[in-house]
C-alpha cells in the first residue's frame, strides 16, 4: 500500500521553503516587481530590495556586499567563478586543478576549460572520498593559476578541509574556489577570517525557492565575464537580476546563520538515531568512516540487495530520498563519486543518500528505518 504521506529525506537535493521565505513570497504577490536597474520610484525600491539583501549576505559571510554576485544557482556561480578565472588568468598560466568527485558543475568547467587548451589535474580521493592536502601540495606548478574544491560532497556528506586547503592555494599564489552549496547552513563560513578566493551558493538547498544562488567574489580578483548584454551584477553576469529570488535567498541565508549551532545539535542527534538503527539491517555498510561528515547527509550501502528493486520498493510507499546512480539518457551509470571511492557498479546502485532538513523529525526517521527494514529483508539474499 502507498502510503498517503511523502517520507521527504531528499534535502540535499532541494529542500522545503523556510516558514518566513514563504510569507515573504506571498507578500510579494501584491507588491511592486520593478526592475531593480529602472529609474523611478518602483525600480528604486527593488534596487533598495536588492541591495538590502546583498548587504544581509555579506554581512553573514563576513564579506563585503561588492563581493556578492547573484547568480541563477549554485551551477551558474561555479561556472562563473571557474571559467571567468582561468579566462582572466590564461596569460599567466595554462595548468587547473581540481578533484575528481566534484559536482558535475566543477567538473564540467574544468572539461570544457581542457577542451579549450588547458592543462587540468583531477585528483583522487582515498576510499572515504577524501582529499589529501599533500597530494595537491605536488600537484601545483609553475603553470598552475586556479584550483577548486567542494566544502561538502553531496553525495557522501564528507567535508573537504578547505581552509588547509586554501591555504596552500595563497602560498603558491594560485586563485582557489570553493563550491559550499551543501556547507552553508551547516558550517561556520566567515570570509574575513578565510583566503579563499570565490564560493558557490545556491538557494535551493537552503529554504529559498530554485533559480536563486549566489558567488561571493574576492574584491581585486577580476574574472571575465561569461554573459553579455548589460552592466548588472558588478559588470560580471549580465542579465535582470532575480531580486524577488534575492531577498529570499538573503532572508534564507540570514535564518540558516542564526538558527545554524541549534540546527547543527538537531542533526546530529538525528543522525546518529539514523545511523543506529541502520546499523541492524542485513548487508548494510555506512559510508562514514571516521572523518569529518556533515551531520545532514548520511550515505549507506546495501551488499546482496538489488539496487533497482530497493528504489522501486521505496518510490511505492512513497519515499524520497536520493540513489548512487545519475540518470543520464535513460541509462543509470554508476555514480562518479562512488566509483571514485572504489564501489562498484552493483553496490554503486544498491546506495542511498538519505538527507534531512529543517523539518526533519525523529519520527519521520523511525517511519523511514521500519519502511527501509521491511523492504532490505525482503529482497536481502543470503548468498549471491
Ligand atoms: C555540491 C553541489 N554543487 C552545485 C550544485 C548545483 O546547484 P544548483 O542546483 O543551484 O545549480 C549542487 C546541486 O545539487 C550541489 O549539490
Amino acid at each position: 500500500m502507498k502510503r498517503s504521506n511523502t517520507i521527504y529525506l531528499d534535502h540535499a537535493s532541494g529542500t522545503n521553503l523556510l516558514p518566513e521565505v514563504k510569507q515573504q513570497l506571498s507578500d510579494w504577490l501584491d507588491s511592486s516587481v520593478a526592475n531593480p536597474s529602472s529609474i523611478h520610484n518602483e525600480g528604486r525600491r527593488s534596487a533598495a530590495d536588492l541591495d538590502e539583501a546583498r548587504s544581509g549576505i555579506a554581512n553573514v559571510l563576513g564579506c563585503k556586499p561588492s563581493e556578492i554576485l547573484f547568480t541563477s544557482g549554485g551551477t551558474e556561480a561555479n561556472n562563473l567563478a571557474i571559467l571567468g578565472t582561468a579566462e582572466a588568468l590564461k596569460e599567466k598560466g595554462s595548468h587547473i586543478i581540481t578533484c575528481e568527485t566534484e559536482h558535475p558543475s566543477v567538473l564540467e568547467s574544468f572539461k570544457a576549460l581542457e577542451k579549450n587548451g588547458f592543462r587540468v589535474t583531477y585528483l583522487e580521493v582515498d576510499g572515504n572520498g577524501d582529499v589529501d592536502p599533500d597530494d595537491f601540495r605536488a600537484s601545483i606548478t609553475d603553470e598552475s593559476i586556479l584550483a577548486s574544491f567542494m566544502w561538502v560532497n553531496n553525495e557522501t556528506g564528507i567535508r573537504h578541509p578547505i581552509e588547509e586547503l586554501a591555504e596552500i592555494a595563497r602560498a603558491r599564489g594560485i586563485r582557489f574556489h570553493c563550491d559550499a552549496v551543501q556547507a552553508f547552513g551547516h558550517t561556520h563560513i566567515q570570509l574575513h577570517n578565510s583566503v579563499v578566493d570565490s564560493l558557490a551558493l545556491s538557494g535551493h538547498k537552503l529554504g529559498a525557492p530554485a533559480g536563486i544562488g549566489a558567488l561571493y567574489l574576492r574584491k581585486g580578483h577580476a574574472i571575465s565575464r561569461k554573459s553579455f548584454g548589460g552592466s548588472q551584477e558588478q559588470n560580471v553576469r549580465a542579465g535582470t537580476p532575480n531580486h524577488i529570488g534575492a531577498v529570499a535567498l538573503g532572508t534564507a541565508i540570514k535564518s540558516h546563520a542564526k538558527n545554524l549551532d541549534a540546527n547543527t545539535i538537531k542533526y546530529d542527534e538525528l543522525s546518529k538515531h539514523l545511523q543506529n538503527q541502520l546499523k541492524t539491517l542485513p548487508g548494510i555498510l555506512l559510508n562514514r568512516q571516521g572523518k569529518q561528515y556533515t551531520p545532514n547527509i548520511v550515505s549507506c550501502s546495501f551488499r546482496q540487495v538489488d539496487g533497482e528493486a530497493l528504489f522501486i520498493r521505496l518510490d511505492m510507499k512513497n519515499i524520497a530520498v536520493s540513489n548512487g546512480a545519475a540518470c543520464s539518457s535513460g541509462s543509470q551509470a554508476p555514480s562518479h563519486v562512488l566509483t571514485a571511492l572504489g564501489f562498484d557498479e552493483k553496490l554503486a546502485q544498491a546506495t542511498l543518500r538519505i538527507s534531512m532538513g529543517i523539518g526533519t523529525t525523529r519520527d519521520e526517521i523511525d517511519d523511514f528505518c521500519e519502511e527501509l527494514k521491511q523492504i532490505v529483508t525482503s529482497i536481502y539474499r543470503d548468498t549471491e
